[in-house]
């Protein structure tokens, strides 16, 4: 058998230990395996490399992804299906991974519908993908925002003043949540839920009040107050999925911690964490879990499945249908941001 793989959307820790697993897999089966390069782009305009062991040697350990990534849609690009089988056809591929989050399998489960051997893989950093507990690169995500967390607390206590923490999540708040626990926010703020600025002004009032006199505010750059005036400013260009995005202006973060700081006169700095949150190596759940999905799908490749995807579930991992994870986003449900609620302050 002959396989593809591609790796697509915003690159995830643990992204080149499928890659190796997959390898590694293949290879034990008897199998070989063509790597296309930035994702989809790579499929339509048939950049790619062929991938053995020594391609893959202890990559398990790098972040980012040796096949580097795109936001490509093939749905977008005039005649992209016919490029998309063209491609395969040309490299004999039997089955094609890709691996990504909900746009790059929302791509995969189209084209299986329409007749291309697919199988998904599940990544983002942003953990809001159907149809599995976790992604890899989460892990590793909320343990550097947990540490930057560590860090902006000593600085924050030492000026007595306000910081206001951006963290990635557009939909979904899951990243500012377990970051935000984990690190001791004292306000966490998730695109699921509205806030008001002038709450959280009292809440920190509050807390300064009381002589606890530093503040983290954890917000997810998704999240919003529709009462707020002063603009953030997005990329007017959305994305080939559809996206707005995020981080190429003035973002919640800033505008945030200028209102604070006007309306309850707490000296207030934000800091945005943008991409440190998703690059370097990934944590030892990471590579472990992105080990097994690589393994996982390989195997399922042999058992003639499509529009399937290997997916972590009660700790095990299973195949499940593509349709169930793409579609809509697994977001933060109201009782577990409750929860997080009871340390605000
Ligand atoms: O989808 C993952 C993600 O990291 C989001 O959390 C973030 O909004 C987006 O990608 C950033 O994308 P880019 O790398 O294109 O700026």
């Amino acid at each position: 058998m002959h396989l593809g793989i591609l790796t697509g959307g915003g690159d995830a820790p643990g992204l080149n230990a499928v890659i190796r697993a997959v390898v590694y897999r293949a290879v034990a089966g008897g199998h070989s395996v063509t790597g296309f390069q930035r994702g989809w782009k790579g499929v339509i305009e048939n950049i790619s490399r062929p991938l053995g062991i020594e391609d893959v040697r202890d990559i398990q350990k790098q972040g980012g992804t040796i096949l580097h990534s795109s936001r490509t849609n093939p749905f977008k690009i005039e005649n992209g299906l016919g490029m998309i089988a063209a491609t395969l056809s040309s490299h004999a591929v039997d089955c094609l991974i890709a691996v990504g989050g909900e746009d790059t399998l929302g791509v995969a489960s189209r084209l299986s519908a329409s007749g291309t051997r697919v199988l998904g893989v599940p990544k983002t950093i942003d953990n809001d993908l159907n149809a599995t507990d976790y992604t890899f690169g989460f892990d590793t995500a909320i343990n550097s925002v947990t540490e930057s967390l560590d860090r902006l607390e000593t600085t924050a206590r030492s000026h007595e003043r306000v910081i206001v923490v951006e963290i990635m999540g557009r939909h979904a708040g899951w990243m500012a949540l377990h970051g935000g626990i984990a690190g001791g926010a004292h306000v966490i703020l998730l695109p699921e839920e509205p806030f008001d600025t002038d709450e959280i002004c009292a809440l920190l009032k509050r807390r300064f009040d009381e002589g606890r006199r530093w503040a983290l505010v954890a917000v997810a750059e998704g999240a919003s107050d529709p009462g707020l005036s002063r603009q953030i400013m997005h990329s007017s260009e959305p994305d080939a999925f559809g996206h707005v995005q995020l981080g190429t202006g003035i973002g919640i973060a800033e505008v945030l911690a200028g209102e604070i700081e006007q309306r309850s006169g707490l000296e207030t700095r934000h800091v945005i964490l943008g991409h440190l949150q998703r690059g370097g190596p990934p944590s030892a759940f990471d590579r472990v879990l992105g080990t097994r999905l690589g393994v996982k799908v390989v195997e399922m490749a042999e058992e003639g499945a499509t529009g399937r995807m290997a997916s972590l579930r009660g700790g095990e991992i299973v195949s499940v249908d593509l349709a169930e994870a793409v579609g809509t986003l697994r977001t933060v449900p109201p009782d577990r941001y409750a929860m997080a609620k009871l340390f605000f302050g």
